[in-house]
């Protein structure tokens, strides 16, 4: 009774602004209407919550966080077919910019990008984030339930988009302004996928290491076990001996861009020779975990590894894993010795509907058959983006130069064949369409370069538009002042300013003047 009052009278005199938001907030659940959907609630969030994720998938790692802005928090289930369907949310703050913004996923999953929607509503977007049509970060849901992949393929982001554009609509009696999309990963990809095929989606896209010509990257990424086969094989390094090959590569290839600091800033010119490191006679025995010489077969693994990867008719499957992030994959990931998980459960439940389906057995006709599959039309690597040009939305694709995970080659592969596709050099794809090369960066995030470039909430060195590029795409998309270069900054563990360096875009390279203290990036020149 007495809360009761409080709240009355808080609401007249004190925050009558705050109070109405909030009251705004609790009705929204029982008035909105979308097709399809069922809202589970719509709840006042008030800034400084640190908000908990009981209900999410364990796998998705995602515990908990801080917000710092008041939002309007609204959980919604859309069934996008009899037997699929998306778990989405819309975040509306109660600052808003008139700004909306969907966020992607990555990898397999399955999982909301807490993360990403808690950057953008602190920015006032309204924000949209969706579970790609399953839960969790396995590709399990996808077996014998093609609408599950289809959601996963294009179907997820456009329904949340879609839907999340009427809940905004719904929640502030107007409609947004302008429309953003941000995403790394598969998230980068599902970014290229909306330019492609969904070009009304958005006014501005930030695509990060995408996920493109998604079908062989699954291939690619499967294929690193056939090349060092298991742990203790001939044809397998130890962690130590990928340490000394990491060694060798920067010894060979640092200097290329006029500065040794363990940053290729342009991978692409490094064709890197390992049988440098191949072991003299006599030498010790080469399998023991101190070695740092390798064997002629496993200088066969090193560059079977850094060459493209070609199908049984000798057509290119996939570009080369671009020399330098060793170190992040180890002993992880590609060099670990096992079988990748994501391709594995790729090809067991989307491409095969076969769980028993052996990811050691993995070869060029699944490389064919996958491909010629392309499954809902995942693939993403259409180089027609004129229906996306022609309505004036721009795209930031931005790729690390140390991604373990995705190679760096895809990113100029695909910018190559936009150009080829569409008959415009780059001077007229800048207008739309610039790409840009972040040395030292890994797969989305870290690395030792200039890797904060403000593309999530924790690498968000500076809201600048000069230094991030969500707020350069803004800048662009609304003022039409496209960036030239991305300030990044590299941070030391303790959280230290390191040094900045600016990024150019593609096709231009970094280059260290050869004068000038190489910690600013006024010593550095973007060159053809
Ligand atoms: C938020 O709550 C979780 C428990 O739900 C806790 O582990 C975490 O430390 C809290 N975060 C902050 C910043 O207080
Ligand atoms: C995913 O989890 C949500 C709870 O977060 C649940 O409502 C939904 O039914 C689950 N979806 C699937 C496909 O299991
Ligand atoms: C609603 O769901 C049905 C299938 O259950 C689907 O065919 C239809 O396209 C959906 N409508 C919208 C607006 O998503
Ligand atoms: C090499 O290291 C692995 C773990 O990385 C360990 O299991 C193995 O016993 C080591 N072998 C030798 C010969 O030290």
């Amino acid at each position: 009774m007495r809360s009761t009052l409080y709240a009355v009278l808080w609401c007249a005199l004190v925050a009558a602004a705050q109070c109405s938001f909030q009251k705004k907030c609790s009705k929204l659940a029982r008035e909105l209407q979308v097709k399809n959907a069922t809202v589970w609630f719509s709840e006042f969030v008030a800034a400084g919550t640190n908000l908990s994720f009981p209900d999410t998938d364990p796998s998705c790692g995602q515990a908990s966080l801080v917000v710092n802005v008041d939002f309007c928090r609204v959980a919604v289930y859309v069934a996008t077919s009899s037997r699929s369907g998306i778990s989405m949310e819309a975040w509306l703050p109660s600052d808003w910019t008139g700004r909306f913004l969907s966020t992607g996923n990555g990898g397999l999953n399955g999982c909301l990008s807490y993360d990403d929607m808690a950057y953008a509503v602190e920015l006032g977007f309204s924000t949209v984030g969706a579970n790609n049509g399953h839960n969790g970060t396995s590709g399990a849901p996808f077996l014998n339930n093609p609408d599950v992949v289809e959601d996963f393929a294009w179907r997820s982001v456009h329904t949340n988009t879609v839907v999340g554009k009427q809940i905004s609509q719904a929640f502030y009696h107007r409609k947004h302004k302008k429309s953003y999309y941000l995403g790394c990963s598969t998230g980068g990809r599902q970014g290229f996928k909306s330019a492609q095929s969904f070009p009304e989606d958005f006014d501005g896209i930030v695509a990060g290491a995408p996920a493109l010509d998604f079908n062989n990257l699954n291939s690619w990424s499967g294929h690193f076990y056939g090349l060092t086969g298991p742990v203790g094989s001939p044809t397998y390094l130890t962690p130590e001996q990928w340490n000394a090959v990491h060694a060798d590569i920067l010894a060979q290839c640092d200097g290329l861009d006029g500065y040794v600091d363990g940053i290729l800033e342009d991978p692409e010119i490094c064709q890197y020779r390992p049988e440098n490191l191949i072991c003299p006679p006599g030498a010790s025995d080469t399998s023991a975990n101190s070695s740092t010489c390798i064997t002629g077969t496993q200088a066969g693994t090193v560059r079977a590894m850094f060459s493209d990867l070609h199908g049984s008719g000798g057509a290119l499957v996939y570009p080369r894993m671009q020399p330098g992030s060793e170190l992040l994959g180890t002993p992880y990931i590609y060099y670990a010795g096992t079988p990748f998980s994501y391709s594995a459960d790729w090809f067991r439940y989307a491409v095969y509907n076969d769980p028993e389906w052996d990811p050691a057995t993995l070869g060029p006709d699944d490389y064919a058959f996958s491909d010629a599959l392309n499954p809902s039309d995942i693939r993403t690597f259409s180089g027609d983006l004129s229906a996306f040009r022609s309505r004036g939305a721009k795209i930031l694709h931005y790729h690390g130069q140390m991604d373990q995970i995705i190679t760096s080659a895809i990113s100029p592969r695909y910018y190559d064949l936009v150009a080829r596709t569409m008959g415009l050099p780059s001077s007229a794809l800048d207008d739309f369409y610039r790409f840009f090369r972040i040395s030292g960066m890994g797969h989305c995030t870290g690395g030792p370069g200039a890797a904060s470039i403000g593309q999530g909430r924790a690498a968000a060195a500076s809201l600048d538009p000069d230094q991030n590029v969500l707020t350069a795409l803004v800048r662009w998309v609304e003022k039409d002042e496209a960036p030239d270069t991305i300030l990044g900054t590299a941070f030391s563990g303790d959280g230290e300013v390191v040094f900045r360096r600016r990024h150019c875009r593609y096709p231009l390279r970094n280059r260290y003047t050869g004068e000038g203290d190489p910690q600013d990036p006024d010593s550095w020149e973007c060159i053809l």
